[in-house]
């Protein structure tokens, strides 16, 4: 079953043929970080735009990539939420057109889903059930994982999103967008230790988490040390990030094997833009070694945002016989 899937959530225009759930035929991403970059951030109207200009040269590479025309095509997956709703609407309003004028069935697919699922696309994936941690832009929750279409939420941020705070403390220091990578590869040569920022927790017992007032510590670090002229030195903003990126991902780690540990699994997902960075892949490793629990991360260009993830849900979903109606729409907030 060959099935064309396409993903437009929030600020990436994806489009992606993925033959039986699993073999990537093409998988394109086209970014907007050159649309939004110069305003620190996405800007909704204008991705929805972007996403209206790229929609049709997207799919039309995809599927020429993937050497398919239309006729050979058995399903269509689309993203329907959660995510931006004016950009959502775009790739949800364009696959049921599609599938409206060629008969091909098309589903639905839950954004977060997606995520927990690009592991699929890659060589050894884990066996069900597994814990599921989505740490990206706009979502940080932790699932039991059960099946395809069978999640338990154990918890959530009750505030930021890792990849949001992330993004807000490059913002702050001036360093660009989006913070995450550029983030990741300053904290290479800074301090994890130079700064000890605190490991927002919320009880002991809760796999809730809270990362807005670790945003704010850096922001009180910064104004406790206004900027020299001549700007900061590059080793104290190593530091700064350094030590950020240090209290994210011991919370994150810490409150995946908790999970791991009270679900009595001994496999865990990473999933989300913020689990390509070097350092949660290395010390989520590091720490559940010692505990002999088994981790299980995509390629970082499976964890951000792309249209094969979603193609691998739509498969599970067409190959059951489950379609969505026409009048299917687009939700921001969309649960799992
Ligand atoms: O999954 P994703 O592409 O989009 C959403 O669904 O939100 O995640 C994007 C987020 C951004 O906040 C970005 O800064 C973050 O993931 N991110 C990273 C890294 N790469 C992307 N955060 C930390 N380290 C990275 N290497
Ligand atoms: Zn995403």
């Amino acid at each position: 079953m060959r099935v064309l899937a396409i993903e437009t959530s929030c600020d990436d225009t994806g489009a992606a043929v993925i033959l039986d759930g699993r073999k990537i035929l093409s998988n394109i991403v086209s970014s907007q970080v050159s649309v939004h970059q110069k305003y620190g951030g996405v800007v909704p109207e204008l991705a929805s735009r972007r996403h209206i200009e790229s929609i049709i040269p997207i799919v039309t590479e995809a599927l020429e990539m993937a050497e398919v025309t239309l006729r050979e095509i058995d399903g269509i997956a689309v993203t329907q939420g959660p995510g931006l709703v004016g950009s959502l609407l775009v790739g949800l309003s364009f696959a049921k057109s599609l599938s409206f004028a060629t008969g091909i069935p098309f589903v639905g697919v839950n954004h977060i889903e997606g995520h927990l699922s690009a592991i699929f696309l890659e060589k050894n994936p884990p066996r069900f059930p597994f814990i599921g941690l989505v740490v990206s832009g706009g979502h940080t929750s932790l699932f039991r994982v059960n099946g395809f279409g069978r999640y338990k939420r154990l918890g959530q941020t009750k505030d930021d999103a890792a990849g949001e705070a992330y993004d807000k403390v490059a913002k702050l220091l001036g360093l660009g967008y989006p913070g995450g990578p550029i983030i990741d590869e300053l904290s290479r040569t800074g301090n994890p230790k130079a700064i000890r920022f605190p490991r927002p927790s919320i009880g002991k017992n809760s796999f809730d988490f809270s990362f807005s007032g670790l945003k704010t510590a850096v922001v009180n670090y910064v104004k406790a040390h206004p900027e020299p002229p001549g700007g900061y030195p590059k080793e104290l903003i190593h530091d700064i990030v350094s030590s950020f990126q240090e209290a994210v991902v011991e919370v994150l780690v810490k409150k995946t094997l908790q999970a791991a540990r009270h679900q009595e699994l001994r496999r865990i997902v990473l999933s989300g833009g913020v689990a390509a960075n070097r350092r949660l892949r290395q010390r989520m490793q590091e720490e559940a070694s010692l505990e002999k629990v088994e981790v299980y991360i995509p390629s970082p260009l499976f964890c951000t945002d792309n249209a094969a993830m979603i193609g691998v849900v739509g498969y599970e979903f067409l190959k059951r016989g489950i379609r969505s109606p026409y009048s299917l729409n687009a939700f921001s907030n969309l649960p799992l």
